[in-house]
């Protein structure tokens, strides 16, 4: 870095993901590199492996990769399917969307229920399109949409599937609310969930993990998509054996051992409730702004990400720069439809109240410059967060 351009304090990524990473999981990547068939990186993988079970909440073992959640979402397809399958995607913001197009190239025949951005995932239309359609061979879902700040019921569109009696495997997004939100991959009944590394988990990106269904397995066997790098039932031993097919990420591996201890020494559900507090603290304080949310639901409020929409005119970039330059702030913009007209503020990870604090009053300060928007944002989140205190 040149001298002249160095910023004193600490810059804060309030991004949906990549989000800020604890300074003791950055000293655990920082050591030197295991050699990934000796007996010290199996043990930490097995370790690893057996740790991230619960956040999935799953007693099945877990698939880690080295890669990015869009390989994730390839992986769930590729284990599963077969080259002429249709798949339903239920299209309610950036990434849903994405994730169906991903298929499409993958050659799966792919039907789109037009959702709103903005709105959860509507279990009635996904009832009824299964209705009208038995060949659908997977139910495609992003759990918490991060274009939007809409989280969807899962639990809802299971038994929405089971209401209908229709046998589509069910394939879940929980790329941004993992290790942020309640993951129920056994009791929903997922076949697949799919997560990484750089949102809830607290690390670079770099990791994709998966929870797998017993179904799911099943599926694998007569699956005929071309499937090599992606093949999940050699990763799913490493849960036993400590040892993968080929190089692990093992760095970002022991990162996540610490980042592991981290969120078990805070206890899980204290991890949950100060997602949903900071998230709340962030929804008042953009309420005092005068700005509606993305998220048009109050009952799918996001406790990792808040999408608030700017007064038209308003340039989201400039907003953004200005952040950056002047407070070593970055917030995420609107995505795919959504650019130019919001933008996106990332709670979740290794984010507390004074982040959350700082992160408001700089935008707030730039949006009333900006955008002229009254204040009051920051004192009535401190209000409430003063208040909550557990
Ligand atoms: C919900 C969701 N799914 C999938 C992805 C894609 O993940 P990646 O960019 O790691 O490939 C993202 C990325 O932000 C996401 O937010």
């Amino acid at each position: 870095m040149r001298v002249e351009s160095r910023r004193a304090g600490r810059a804060l990524l309030q991004l949906p993901g990549p989000t800020n990473v604890p300074d003791v999981v950055l000293q655990s990547i920082s050591r030197p590199t295991l050699d990934h068939r000796g007996e010290e990186f199996s043990d930490l993988a097995r370790s690893v492996l057996a740790g991230l079970a619960p956040l999935f909440g799953t007693s099945r073992p877990v698939a880690l990769y080295p890669g990015s959640g869009t390989g994730g979402w390839e992986a769930a397809l590729v284990n599963t399917c077969s080259p002429g399958d249709r798949v339903l995607v239920f299209d309610n913001g950036f990434f849903a969307a994405k994730w169906g197009r991903l298929a499409a190239q993958l050659g799966l025949e792919v039907a789109v229920i037009e959702g709103v951005w903005g709105s959860p995932v509507d279990p009635a239309l996904l009832a009824a399109q299964l209705t009208r359609d038995a060949a659908i061979r997977a139910v495609l879902v992003v759990h918490n949409e991060t274009s939007t700040g809409v989280t969807s019921d899962i639990a809802a569109v299971r038994a929405a599937i089971d209401d209908v009696g229709h046998d589509a495997l069910l394939l879940v997004d929980a790329v941004s609310s993992l290790g942020a939100m309640p993951v129920y991959h056994d009791a929903w009944r997922a076949d697949i969930t799919v997560t990484a590394s750089q949102k809830g988990l607290m690390l670079p990106p770099g990791l994709v993990a998966l929870a797998v269904s017993g179904k799911a397995h099943q599926a694998r066997q007569t699956a005929q998509m071309p499937c090599s790098y992606w093949d999940f039932e050699p990763m799913l031993e490493a849960a036993s054996t400590g040892s993968f097919p080929y190089t692990p990420s093992s760095n970002l591996i022991a990162g996540l051992a610490t980042a592991l201890d981290l969120i078990e020494s805070e206890g899980l559900d204290r991890v949950y409730a100060r997602h949903r507090r900071l998230a709340e603290a962030v929804r008042v304080a953009v309420a005092a702004w005068g700005l509606p949310t993305v998220c048009r639901d109050p009952g799918s409020f996001s406790s990792s990400v808040t999408g608030v929409v700017l007064p038209s005119g308003v340039d989201e970039v400039a907003v953004r720069s200005e952040l950056l330059s002047r407070f070593g702030l970055t917030l995420g913009g609107g995505l795919g439809r959504l650019a130019g007209s919001c933008l996106r503020i990332g709670h979740l990870g290794d984010v507390d109240e004074m982040m959350i604090i700082s992160t408001l009053a700089a935008t707030e300060t730039v949006l009333a410059e900006i955008a002229q928007t009254p204040r009051g944002g920051v004192e009535a989140a401190m209000e409430l967060l003063g208040n909550g205190r557990p």
